[in-house]
């Protein structure tokens, strides 16, 4: 068995099961995100990463990608529907995005959440060597520190919860929230976007468990727990060499004709998600060209809205329902050759992505509630001649930090129309600082800063830090 110093977990590897032309099975990096965030640090140390391949059945072996070890984690038909599709995204993940959608509870999903984390946490003690560092990523995991601590107390661990973490009042629904935040206290530190989600779950370590603590530390037993903010964020100059490419550049000004150069071009791009506002959004925009405040010729709506865990329940019904508005509008405002919404619900790839971002004078990132939301980052890394607006839910963890966006409570679907319009008549001089500044931060605060400093606070003896510092 391969053991490594560095163990990433995750629900998910870092490669994607596209399906190439011929009907085979694909495997590649995945583009942005975790990987490219670790990718450096992961290629100079012995570095495994342990998650689950897709699909359901025994775990495929896989290759080695760019010299990381890729553990696979086999889910059962049954473990899919249970713990991926019932406790993490039927449970949890309503729960802790203001349960916006009504959050279930079923024993049985409890159940197959204990016994899939049980196997991420096995899989993880086989795999690291002594000492090693291993950092667990995201709520479907939230056990897996402290089944690991059990299995192998030697090892450092870190947990991001990438996911907004709610306040009291409604994580005391959930029937098994002592085991839940014992399962997170197994790590020596834990990093939550915003610094509000620490506050959250320093106050339910001693609502709960008796636990003292504050906003930065948590005392467990005769440890110390440290908890903190650590905004995630993209691989800035990745995005702006790939939208400053002359093909992409090219390829916005074709997309640009091909929506019949209007003046204005808004564009949205979310995963069909019920956390992330496109009914409010569509609200919004039929209710601005029924009044007149914009017009079809003018200007153009392209939502893409990726499908999304398509077999829960709330996603079938959201989709049903965006479809039918979407219909709607372009049946009541569209024209022959000119629809109000250019609807696509299918994913693209990079290159294709950051056009999309260069033809968009507005891109509207209207999420109910989100953890950081990178869509918005992404958009504004790949501005690189500083034009464009951003409008920016208050309620997406990325508002924090670009405050420059015009900000709106999405909830508010006056507030909502007033931001769409302000961002569509904003001014070049306006517009420009506001994104100069952004993208300044952004330069500043990318996914290496975030790794970086993520790991430096939790190994604290400092051998990782150094390998990423010459990296
Ligand atoms: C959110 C979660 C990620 C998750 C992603 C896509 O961003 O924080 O952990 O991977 O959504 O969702 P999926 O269910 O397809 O993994």
């Amino acid at each position: 068995m391969r053991q490594s110093s560095l163990v990433v977990v995750a629900n998910r590897l870092p490669i994607d099961d596209s399906v190439a032309p011929d009907g085979a099975c694909e495997w590649r990096r995945s583009p942005g995100g975790l990987v490219s965030a670790l990718h450096p640090l992961l290629r100079q140390t012995p570095a495994t990463w342990v998650g689950w391949a897709g699909g359901t059945g025994p775990a495929p072996v896989l290759p080695d990608v760019d010299g990381v070890h890729m553990r696979t984690v086999p889910l059962s038909a049954d473990d899919l529907r249970d713990h991926y599709e019932g406790f993490a995204n039927a449970t949890l993940w309503p729960l802790y995005h203001d349960a916006v959608e009504q959050p279930e509870y079923h024993r049985r999903w409890w159940e197959a959440y204990q016994r899939v984390n049980q196997r991420f946490a096995e899989a993880t003690a086989e795999v690291a060597d002594p000492g090693a560092v291993v950092w667990v990523q995201d709520y479907h995991l939230q056990l897996v520190p402290g089944l690991l601590r059990e299995l192998r107390p030697d090892l450092r661990i870190g947990f991001f919860l990438h996911v907004p973490f709610p306040p009291p009042e409604l994580f005391m629904q959930l029937p098994r929230r002592a085991e839940l935040l014992r399962g997170m206290l197994g790590a020596d530190l834990i990093g939550f976007q915003r610094a509000q989600a620490a506050h959250n779950f320093a106050q339910l370590a001693t609502k709960v468990l008796g636990l003292p603590a504050t906003d930065r530390r948590i005392g467990v037993q005769d440890r110390v727990v440290r908890i903190g903010a650590y905004p995630v964020s993209i691989d800035t100059a990745e995005m702006a060499a790939l939208a400053a490419r002359p093909d992409v550049t090219a390829r916005a000004r074709r997309l640009r004709h091909d929506l019949g150069d209007p003046e204005r071009v808004i564009l949205s791009l979310d995963r069909m998600d019920y956390t992330k506002g496109i009914e409010q959004r569509l609200k919004a925009y039929s209710e601005l060209l029924a009044s007149g405040d914009v017009k079809v010729r003018d200007t153009v709506l392209v939502q893409v809205a990726m499908p999304s865990r398509e077999r829960v329940g709330q996603y079938q019904i959201l989709r049903d329902r965006i479809e039918r508005e979407v219909g709607r509008i372009n049946g009541e405002f569209g024209r022959v050759g000119e629809p109000a919404i250019h609807y696509l619900s299918q994913p693209f790839d990079r290159a294709e992505l950051a056009a999309l971002y260069r033809v968009a004078d507005v891109m509207a990132v209207t999420p109910l509630r989100d953890g950081m939301n990178l869509v918005a980052k992404e958009y504004v890394a790949a501005r690189v001649d500083d034009t464009g607006a951003l409008l920016l839910s208050e309620f997406a963890g990325a508002a924090a930090e670009l405050d420059r966006a015009y900000l709106v409570n999405p909830h508010d679907l006056d507030g909502l129309k007033q931001g769409l319009l302000s961002a569509l008549r904003a001014g070049p001089a306006d517009a420009g600082d506001r994104m100069r500044a952004m993208r300044d931060h952004l330069h500043r605060h990318d996914i290496r800063a975030w790794a970086r400093s993520y790991l430096s606070a939790l190994d604290d003896t400092g051998s990782l830090l150094t390998r990423l510092s010459s990296s």
